[in-house]
């Protein structure tokens, strides 16, 4: 109904709240310009402290958790709480207020899905942490940990409309990484927190 239609809106507007762009415009920085040119924690950390980056990625995260929260509160509907969440992934990726020139979604998915599929989460988390520790890149561990979440939610026996929820998130971070694929396969894909 109408709660439904206003929830999943407000996930993506949540969504939309560009938290790495905010917390380092301050220095005149405008990270669709530098380094990789995402709006996300990685390219953060090339222009700023980690300190900033860590407070972006948790930021990002938690406007993805407070989006599945709140529909999941208001409607009591867990696939409308799964839309909102996939809303809250859709807005932090083109967020109207930035030209539509957002993020990857990463860390939005994480806290998505840390309050749909907890311990497929978990796991996953220690997949990206793992794989980044192993290669010093980023995009790695994002590729890495989206590959692995849909299958873990299915293993952790996740309902149906979450396994599915899991396929569309990861299968479009997985695509907001295609210039981070070409960059791998080039040899040239930037290294976790090298300076710009
Ligand atoms: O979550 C984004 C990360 O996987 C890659 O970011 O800036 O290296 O393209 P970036």
């Amino acid at each position: 109904g109408g709660a439904s239609v206003l929830v999943v809106a407000a996930g993506f507007v949540l969504g939309s709240i560009p938290f790495p762009y905010l917390l380092t415009r301050r220095s005149g920085i405008d990270l669709r310009r530098v380094g990789s040119g995402n709006v996300g924690a990685a390219n953060v950390l090339r222009v700023s402290s980690p300190a900033t980056a860590v407070t972006v990625l948790a930021l990002d995260a938690t406007k993805g958790s407070l989006a599945v929260w709140l529909a999941e509160a208001i409607t009591r509907q867990s696939t409308v709480a799964i839309c909102a969440g996939l809303a809250a992934i859709a807005g932090h990726a083109y967020p109207p207020w930035l030209g539509f020139r957002g993020g990857k979604g990463m860390a939005t998915t994480a806290g998505v899905f840390a309050l749909l599929a907890p311990a497929a989460t978990a796991v996953s988390a220690a997949v990206f942490v793992v794989l980044i520790a192993v290669s010093r890149v980023v995009s790695v561990g994002s590729i890495g940990a989206m590959v692995a979440l849909p299958p873990l939610t299915a293993w952790f026996a996740g309902s149906p409309a979450v396994v599915v929820g899991a396929s569309v998130a990861s299968a479009f971070v997985a695509f907001r990484h295609r210039t981070n694929m070409r960059r791998l396969w080039l040899g040239v894909e930037l290294r976790l927190g090298q300076r710009l």
